[in-house]
């Protein structure tokens, strides 16, 4: 089967988060599993893309109302990826060092999802599936529906993977004009509660919907920033699967980015070398319990707890434990967690920004991972952090809820159902008397290892949702 996915992120051309991990690796796998795999991304002005060799394949322009803008189709050439990368380059709108953020954001994206289109109604060989990621791509399920000039591209059938529902694209009507054109009879698949919503047309109109863990399927139906009833009303072509992570990458006993290698019999001395190395990095006590978190500075992610909640954790059990956190996102919560560093020199750490290598030692050293999310819609780091032996502690939310499971239930980390400072406290002093029983840590830590959260697995049942709705159309 030939399969395209179009994505604003994916690693290591671009990363923001977990999107980019996702749309990096999946592909991956399903070419491994014998099919045409095809990844698309904007071309911004990243790393990647400066240090690799691409060819033009393709050039156009995109029409949006009176803007023109040239473009052109790179491909990336070594093929070292596993799959074929594809970057559409318009200058003027991605040839920009960050990958969101700006004013015009609905301009290039919408100029990226028709560029795209447009290369692919140019290409000999029709796609059979095209799976959309997210609200950036969400409106190339209409266009091959209902743009007349993308006729020739009605036989793809499409799926849109939510992974975070919160981003949904809006924009107001008085950007209609920048759609190629389509029968006005239409139009109502564009908008949602007055404004146009990228994200609920990906979902009205794409062959299957599918979220990122079976949990937060059930939760959008609930909450979902205005669109609980939307995905009520297409609960029938939805499904929940729940991601994979990348074994080869992530695997602590190749991993080139970590101290020591290490596998599920040398967990022992492996970690404990990883850890000695990053406190050293950080000016922490590895003979204490670390906990860690890795992610963006928001409050979707509880972000805006972790200030509170590491002083409080820090001055209750001063001397007893350290705190390190990798990210960057909200100012505020930032700068609050940088003061933090004068009161508690030697027992925390913080690290503004992000860094893969260093999230890999960190995961590799470090005894806990928080994740106090508010909304996970799956959530990576907590598979990455079992495979490393690294025990989650997670609120159950979403993906976490599907992956962690408390050691009081015989399970592989520690769980706690508010996103609140108390019970971050709570579970953190859960934490540290399971690590004074080195016995069940080390078995708890040795189970987390042994899960299989492969693509293997999990690509099979996207190619499934892919054939069923090829043979019938719908799930
Ligand atoms: C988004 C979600 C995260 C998920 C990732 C990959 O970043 O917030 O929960 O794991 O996408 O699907």
């Amino acid at each position: 089967m030939e399969i395209f996915h179009i994505s604003a992120e994916c690693y290591p051309m671009a990363k923001v988060g977990g999107l980019a991990d996702v749309v990096g690796a999946l592909p991956k796998y399903q070419k491994n599993a014998g099919h045409q795999v095809r990844v698309v991304v904007p071309g911004y002005d990243t790393k990647f893309k400066n240090e690799n060799d691409f060819e033009c394949v393709h050039w156009g322009n995109v029409k949006l109302g009176n803007f023109d803008f040239p473009f052109s189709v790179l491909k990336e050439t070594t093929d070292k990826l596993g799959y074929e990368l594809y970057l559409i380059e318009i200058n003027e709108l991605f040839n920009r060092p960050n990958l969101y953020g700006y004013e015009d954001d609905i301009e290039r994206f919408l100029s990226f999802q028709i560029a795209t289109l447009d290369w692919i109604l140019a290409r000999k060989s029709v796609p059979d599936i095209i799976n959309c990621h997210d609200h950036h791509t969400g409106l190339i399920p209409f266009l091959i529906k209902y743009a007349y000039k993308y006729e020739g591209l009605q036989t793809i059938k499409t799926v849109i993977t939510i992974h975070n529902g919160l981003y949904q694209g809006w924009f107001g009507f008085d950007k209609l004009h920048y759609l190629p054109e389509f029968d006005l009879i239409h139009v109502g698949f564009l908008e949602w509660d007055n404004s146009l919503n990228s994200l609920a047309v990906g979902i009205k109109c794409a062959h299957a919907v599918t979220t990122v863990s079976p949990s937060y399927l059930n939760e959008i139906n609930i909450s979902a920033n205005g669109l609980e009833s939307l995905f009520n009303s297409v609960r029938n072509k939805s499904i929940g699967i729940l991601n994979g992570i990348d074994f080869e990458v992530w695997n602590p006993s190749k991993d080139q980015m970590i101290a020591e290698n290490y596998a599920i019999n040398t967990i022992e001395t492996g970690k404990k070398k990883n850890k000695e190395k990053l406190c050293e990095q950080f000016e922490l006590d590895s003979t204490k319990p670390l906990f860690s978190f890795i992610g963006r500075l928001f409050e979707e992610k509880g972000g805006d707890l972790l200030p509170h909640a590491s002083a409080l954790a820090l001055s209750e059990n001063f001397e007893n434990i350290n705190i390190l956190i990798l990210g960057s996102g909200n100012a505020a919560i930032e700068e609050q967690l940088i003061q933090l560093r004068n009161d508690y020199n030697g027992n925390y750490n913080v690290f503004i920004g992000y860094n893969e290598e260093l999230a890999h030692l960190i995961y590799a050293g470090s005894d806990y991972i928080l994740m106090p999310s508010r909304v996970e819609p799956c959530g990576l780091n907590q598979m990455y952090a079992l495979r490393y032996g690294t025990v989650p502690i997670v609120r159950r939310t979403g993906g976490l809820r599907d992956t962690v499971i408390d050691f009081g239930d015989s399970g592989n980390g520690i769980c706690h159902d508010q996103a609140s400072v108390g019970d971050i406290c709570y579970s953190i002093n859960r934490a540290m008397k399971l690590y004074d029983d080195k016995i069940s840590f080390n078995e708890i830590r040795k189970k987390g290892m042994a899960i299989d959260h492969s693509w293997e697995r999990v690509c099979k049942e996207y190619i499934d949702i892919y054939t069923l709705i090829i043979e019938k159309n719908e799930i």
